[in-house]
């Protein structure tokens, strides 16, 4: 009888642990079931574009656990947005006869997995994203690198707001949730956080650092995410956000980023206190991950594997206190997960 293979790909943006699960898969594939892994480089392009696929093993694995970024590569390639494209992909599956696929990705790369799954593919999932977002799981791995890169990042900044007794705004990611701005700042002490969930005016922001100032501090540190909504006053937004420019990705998201300048210009003009600003954009997604997320990411590459072996698919490994689970990837895929106003509020004490 030949060897079962299961496959793997990496889709979305990067996140630091993704190493960490591909290691974990193919040795979990290998010495506790028997099966090789076929390697499918560059997201769902990989199945679209024959040459993108090769074998994993145990040596192609080795010494990656440290490493940031996917060995697979990844990209945002939409299927379901060519012409054909989800056809390819089911046919392809279809021919490499796969004992299983691993998919690796946030809601987007995940979507595409379900649809795979209604089409009868075995098909399970690992939910990624630095933004931690992804509803059904507590914690998604990348996310813990991505927080501790933006809070020392903030305590730099922190040193020479205080020393030339200035506003500095940090503008961190996080499209639909605040999730690391909210982490970050409590983390570093923010005396702002500004994040999608929770929308203010620019003279609420600017009432909080004059009170500030005015009990004897010179300087503040304000953290936003780039997709907070702000009501500012003369500034051009659009739906709240301000926008780097109009180009969209394959899933149809508008590129945001830009916030933080004009934060900065606008805290300058209404309380007349010098501001700068610092946009952190890739730092945060790049780099050796976390000890909390190679962990991650090795417990869920292994319970992938074997959810494979189990017949579960259409599910994904989460995390739900401290046991690995599976939950339904439709569950993933539902909506964002927000952070909540308990949480925002105890950030909030440190507002003024
Ligand atoms: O993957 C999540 C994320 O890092 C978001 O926080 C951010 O808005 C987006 O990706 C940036 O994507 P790209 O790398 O494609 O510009």
């Amino acid at each position: 009888m030949s060897t079962q293979q299961i496959g793997i790909l990496t889709g979305g943006g990067d996140c630091p642990g993704l190493n960490a699960v591909i290691r974990a898969v193919v040795r979990r594939a290998e010495v506790r079931h028997g099966w090789s892994v076929l390697g499918i480089r560059e997201g769902w392009r990989g199945l679209l574009e024959d040459h993108l696929t090769g074998p994993l093993n145990l040596s192609s694995v080795s010494g990656i656990l440290h490493r940031g970024g996917t060995i697979l590569k990844t990209s945002r390639t939409n299927p379901a947005a060519e012409p054909g494209g989800m056809d390819k992909v089911i046919e392809r599956l279809r021919q490499l006869q796969l004992h299983g696929l691993v998919a690796v990705g946030g809601d987007d790369t995940l979507g595409v997995a379900s649809v795979l799954v209604q089409q009868g593919l075995p098909v399970v999932g690992v939910p990624k994203t630095i933004d931690n977002d992804l509803m059904g799981t507590d914690y998604t791995f990348g996310f813990d690198t991505a927080v501790n890169t933006a809070m020392e990042a903030i305590d730099r900044v922190h040193t020479t707001a205080e020393s030339h007794n200035r506003a500095m705004v940090v503008e961190v990611m996080g499209r639909h949730s605040g999730w690391i701005a909210l982490a970050a700042g409590m983390a570093a002490g923010a005396d702002y956080i500004l994040i999608p969930e929770f929308p203010v005016s620019i003279r609420d922001v600017c009432a909080s650092i004059q009170k500030r100032h005015a009990r004897g501090k010179d300087f503040s540190i304000v953290v936003v995410a780039e997709g907070a909504k702000v009501e500012f006053e003369q500034a051009t937004t659009e739906d709240g956000h301000i926008l780097q420019t109009s180009e969209r990705d394959a899933f149809g998201h508008i590129r945001l980023g830009g916030i933080g300048k004009v934060l900065a210009e606008e805290i300058e003009r209404i309380t007349g206190f010098e501001t700068r600003y610092v946009i952190l954009g890739h730092i945060q997604r790049g780099g050796s991950p976390s000890a909390f997320d190679r962990v991650l990411g090795t417990r869920m590459g292994a319970y992938a594997v074997d959810m494979i072996a189990a017949g579960d698919f259409g599910n994904m490994a989460a995390l739900r206190g401290n046991q690995i689970v599976s939950v339904p990837l439709a569950e993933a895929t539902s909506r964002n997960k927000k952070v909540d106003r308990e949480l925002y509020d105890i950030a909030a004490t440190f507002f003024d």
